[in-house]
């Protein structure tokens, strides 16, 4: 891999480990917590952001969790004063997630007035039943309701997450909550088909047997994602992500975000709302991770935090790194990863760009997956790029597998 010491690291994630309630299929690190706990927290979560100085200039920062909405307003005024001493309120793009339940007009307009310009709100269904049985917080109506005061707060880049292939959940209904869903004009969609992670109440009836997985069913609900959104004019730029064109909405300006004069490194093929952030992980980018069970990525080290709330603050209280593990993968391994993340986007990967952020030739190095791959009718070789047939997105988890050495 190639170490460009000399690029600064510009992505930030900031994770929020605290949700009202559990979801039935979430398995990224939360809990339900007191006041007191979630105020040691933030303490702390101060202290690991001066760690990094005002010398670290974020381009794009992506608080998520966990449910970073539910802080209330004194607790976010304290974060964003202390990211406002740092001078990291100029991000290009900053997102910060939201759960319907926690969306209140004072909250946004602080958020929107500190400069997050990005909101991601979880949705997952417009169906009451579904809602329920996903173990989620809100009612539909919540939805609607939080999705209009974020645009009186002044958001004009909104986000929704949806899932499909919920348990019980029929074509019918899916189709009806992405309609619906689309109809209320977001910029972006993420749509993720149901993973059943170990240690979550879904999966344990899974288990149980109390309903089975319905591969075709799936198959039909990402076909019926892939041209509903082309309908309703987002792009398709990776595999579960879809996005407007700013020109869409502000009759033909670019796509480029500003931040601290220099534009968020912008890449070819991509919707102009595409998530910087994100695009930053699938291309192989360092990042910093700050909070329980954040993950950092520096030089090629992954380093992930603690992912327990109390042992976070404990180490930091008592002036030591709070992480946990850390991760050094050997240059090819690190590349074959790098090869796989990519490809989940619709653009693939140029060759040029490839070699650039691993130092390997992908069509020297994996010639031969490249051909299985072409051979199943799941990607394509271009003069400048390797990338994904639409089929070869539906199984990306599958064709990525075979880049990982
Ligand atoms: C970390 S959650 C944050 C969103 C926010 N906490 C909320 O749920 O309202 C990010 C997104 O990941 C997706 N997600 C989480 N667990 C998943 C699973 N097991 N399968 C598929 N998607 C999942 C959901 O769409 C969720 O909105
Ligand atoms: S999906 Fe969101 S709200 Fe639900 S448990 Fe996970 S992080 Fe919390």
């Amino acid at each position: 891999m190639v170490e460009s010491s000399a690029e600064p690291v510009t992505s930030l994630y900031v994770h929020v480990p605290f949700c009202a309630k559990k979801c039935s299929y979430c398995a990224f690190y939360s809990e339900a917590s007191d006041g007191e706990t979630v105020n040691r927290y933030i303490t702390a979560l101060l202290r690991e952001m001066d760690c990094l100085g005002s010398q670290f200039r974020p381009r794009t920062i992506f608080f998520g969790g966990g449910t970073p909405s539910l802080l209330n307003l004194k607790q976010w005024e304290r974060i964003l004063s202390a990211m406002d001493r740092l001078g990291w309120l100029r991000a290009g793009e900053w997102t910060v997630e939201c759960n319907p339940a926690t969306v209140s007009l004072d909250k946004a307009r602080l958020l929107r007035s500190h400069g997050v310009n990005r909101i991601s709100m979880g949705v997952q269904s417009l169906n009451e039943p579904l809602l329920e049985l996903l173990g989620r917080v809100h009612t539909r109506s919540m939805v609607f309701k939080s999705f209009d005061i974020l645009r009186r707060a002044g958001f004009d880049n909104l986000n929704l997450d949806l899932m499909f292939a919920i348990p019980g959940q029929t074509l019918d209904v899916w189709r009806e909550t992405l309609n619906e869903a689309l109809s209320m004009g977001s910029e972006h969609l993420s749509s993720y088909e149901v993973i059943y992670e170990e240690d979550t109440a879904l999966y344990a009836q899974l288990r149980a047997g109390q309903f089975a997985e319905d591969e075709d069913l799936a198959c039909a609900m990402y076909e019926e994602l892939v041209q509903q959104t082309a309908a309703a004019g987002f792009e398709q730029y990776e595999i579960a992500n879809f996005a407007r064109h700013q020109s869409d909405r502000f009759g033909g300006k670019t796509g480029w975000v500003e931040s601290f004069g220099s534009p968020v490194r912008s890449e070819a093929q991509v919707p102009a709302l595409a998530c910087r952030h994100n695009i930053n992980y699938w291309r192989g980018g360092s990042f910093y991770g700050l909070g329980p069970s954040a993950t950092s990525y520096l030089q090629g080290v992954r380093a992930r935090n603690l992912a327990n709330t109390s042992l976070y603050c404990e180490r930091i209280e008592r002036g030591q790194p709070p992480v946990e593990s850390q991760e050094q993968l050997p240059p090819l391994a690190r590349a074959g990863e790098t090869a796989a993340f990519g490809l989940r986007m619709v653009a693939g990967w140029p060759f040029e760009q490839f070699q650039q952020v691993t130092g390997h030739d992908l069509r020297k190095t994996w010639a031969d997956e490249m051909g299985e791959l072409s051979r199943r009718g799941w990607a394509l070789t271009k003069l400048d790029r390797f990338q994904l047939t639409p089929q070869g997105l539906r199984f990306a988890d599958a064709a990525a597998q075979l880049f990982l050495k």
